[in-house]
Parts: structure tokens; C-alpha cells; sequence
């Protein structure tokens, strides 16, 4: 039997683990969760904007990471450091699930719980979230009037105008695996990477010589890791969906779409198209 203090214990005082801090614990320096738990500020009484608030908050966040390992895993690409750079993409892959998973507390909101609060936060929408614009720029899906349209905020305007100039993952992908011996066209190689990224027979030819090569092999793994990815953003987008359709039906959206139905365009983009054409030719 072990005699030691049990952990179910209240800590005695004046323990290493009790013994006040100087100023702020370090764990407070370290995550500034005083600062973070003080941006919860609901604009209603209403029982579920709470929800609402923290999962949209939380979503931003985790928004903020997938980019950070994009970038990283960009990054290595142009490197030609495919270890580094699959690393990246495993970790944003499990981003992107806790991302998924974050739909709980507002995933089954009806119209009239939703209604408790929408009319507080007026024209605000995640239409206007600036990260989730990082993610699709990232994806090679770009758009000069969404980067337009943050003009009025120069800092968050400057970030997202160079994104929109920048490569983006999937064209140092393919650089990449030029560079590695697999041919992708000279014109893909150098399209102005300003514009939304399409598909290319010949990019699918490539992909459909992977998959019909050994699955052990980097280029394998890597089409495998892009194509979990391609699908958990899909799932995002049809949850979200999901989630509008139950909150307010076909009304229109505050931030000026006609909401359900601009959102169904939306989820139809596929990310990654000549991963899945693909398939279709094996
Ligand atoms: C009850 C919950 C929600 C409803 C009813 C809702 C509704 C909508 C609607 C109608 C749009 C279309 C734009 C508009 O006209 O406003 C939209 C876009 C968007 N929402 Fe939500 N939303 C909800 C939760 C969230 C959450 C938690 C996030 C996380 C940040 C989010 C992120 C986005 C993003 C990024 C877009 C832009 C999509 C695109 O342009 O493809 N939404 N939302």
C-alpha cells in the first residue's frame, strides 16, 4: 500500500504546489487564459448565445492552428522536406477533426432559440471571418472581392492580400513533386496562382500513378493526407450547413446571402478535384 498524500486530497500548504506565485502563475503567462476567458461578452439574456459565442470563438481558433500547419507544411514543400511537411499535414488533419467535433453545443439550435439572439449581433457573419478566407486561399480557392471587402481593416486587408498573392499549399505540392521527378506541365507549374486552382488531365494522370503505385511510398502517403484533409473541410462546410438549415430554415443570411441555398453552393466545391478524378481512373 502507498502511504504518500492521496491526489484526492485538498494540497497541503506551503508545497511547491501551493506555494503562492510571485505575480501571475506561470500557466497564466504562458496561455493568458485571463485575457482569453474576458472575450466572452453575449449581447443577450438569451440561454444559448453563450454557446453560440464560445463555439464560434473556439472555431476561430482552431481556424488559426489549421492555418499555421498549412503554412508550416507549405513551408517544407518548398523545401523538399516531405517528412516535415506530411508531420504538418497529420497534425492540421486532427485539427480539423476537434474543428468538426466543435458543432456540439450549437449543432440541434431551433429557429426560436436562434432568434433569442440573432437580431443582437446584426449583420455579423462568418461570412466575414478573415481566417476561414486564410484556409480557402490556402486550399487554392481564391477570391479578389473577399479580400476586397476587409479594405476598411488594414492589418487583417494586408494579411489576406498577400495570401491571395501567395502559392498556395497545393501549388508547392505540385512543385514539389515536379521537383521529385513526377511531371506536372510547365503551365500549371506557373499559372498565376492569384487565380482559384481548377484541375489539369495531366495533374490527375499523375495522382492516378501514384495510386497505382506502392501505397508505402511518400507521394502515396501524401495524396492519402490531402485527401483526409479535402474531406473533413467538406464535412466542415456540410455541417455547417446542416447546422443553418436547423437554425433558420431558407431565410436570408445577416451577412447578406440568401443564406441555406449559397451555402449549398458552397459545400458542392470539391477541395482537391484531381485527387478524386483520380480514383475514377484506376
Ligand atoms: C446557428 C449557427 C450558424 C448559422 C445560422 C450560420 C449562418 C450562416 C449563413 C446564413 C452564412 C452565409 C453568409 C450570410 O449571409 O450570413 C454563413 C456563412 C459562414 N459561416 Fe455560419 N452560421 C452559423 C454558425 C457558424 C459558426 C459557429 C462558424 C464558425 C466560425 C461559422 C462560420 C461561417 C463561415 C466561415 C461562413 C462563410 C462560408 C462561405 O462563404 O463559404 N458559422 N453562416
Amino acid at each position: 500500500m502507498n502511504d504518500g498524500p492521496s491526489a484526492l486530497a485538498d494540497p497541503a500548504e506551503d508545497t511547491p504546489l501551493t506555494r503562492p506565485f510571485s505575480g501571475a502563475s506561470p500557466y497564466e503567462e504562458y496561455v493568458h487564459a485571463s485575457v482569453l476567458n474576458t472575450l466572452q461578452q453575449p449581447l443577450t439574456e438569451a440561454a444559448d448565445e453563450m454557446g453560440f459565442l464560445v463555439t464560434t470563438q473556439v472555431m476561430e481558433l482552431w481556424f488559426t492552428l489549421i492555418v499555421h500547419e498549412w503554412r508550416t507544411a507549405r513551408e517544407a514543400f518548398v523545401k523538399d522536406d516531405l517528412p516535415a511537411a506530411l508531420d504538418a499535414l497529420v497534425r492540421s488533419r486532427r485539427a480539423l477533426s476537434a474543428l468538426n467535433d466543435s458543432w456540439q453545443p450549437i449543432a440541434a439550435l431551433t429557429p426560436r432559440q436562434f432568434e433569442g439572439f440573432r437580431t443582437a449581433f446584426g449583420r455579423a457573419s462568418g461570412f466575414q471571418s478573415a481566417m476561414y478566407r486564410h484556409i480557402e486561399f490556402l486550399l487554392g480557392e481564391k477570391s479578389q472581392s473577399l479580400v476586397n471587402a476587409h479594405r476598411g481593416d488594414p492589418a487583417v486587408h494586408e494579411a489576406l492580400r498577400d495570401a491571395h498573392r501567395e502559392p498556395s499549399l497545393y501549388d508547392e505540392v505540385l512543385c514539389c513533386l515536379h521537383r521529385q521527378g513526377l511531371p506536372v506541365p510547365a503551365h500549371v507549374r506557373e499559372r498565376d496562382v492569384s487565380l482559384s486552382y481548377t484541375s489539369d488531365p495531366a495533374v490527375v494522370e499523375l495522382w492516378r500513378g501514384v495510386y497505382a503505385g506502392s501505397p508505402y511510398e511518400a507521394p502515396a502517403q501524401l495524396a492519402e493526407a490531402l485527401t483526409d484533409i479535402a474531406e473533413l473541410v467538406a464535412r466542415w462546410r456540410f455541417d455547417h450547413l446542416m447546422v443553418v438549415r436547423r437554425a433558420m430554415g431558407a431565410k436570408p443570411g445577416s451577412g447578406g446571402t440568401a443564406g441555406v441555398a449559397y451555402l449549398e453552393q458552397r459545400a458542392r466545391r470539391v477541395v482537391f478535384p484531381e485527387l478524386w478524378e483520380a480514383r475514377g481512373a484506376l
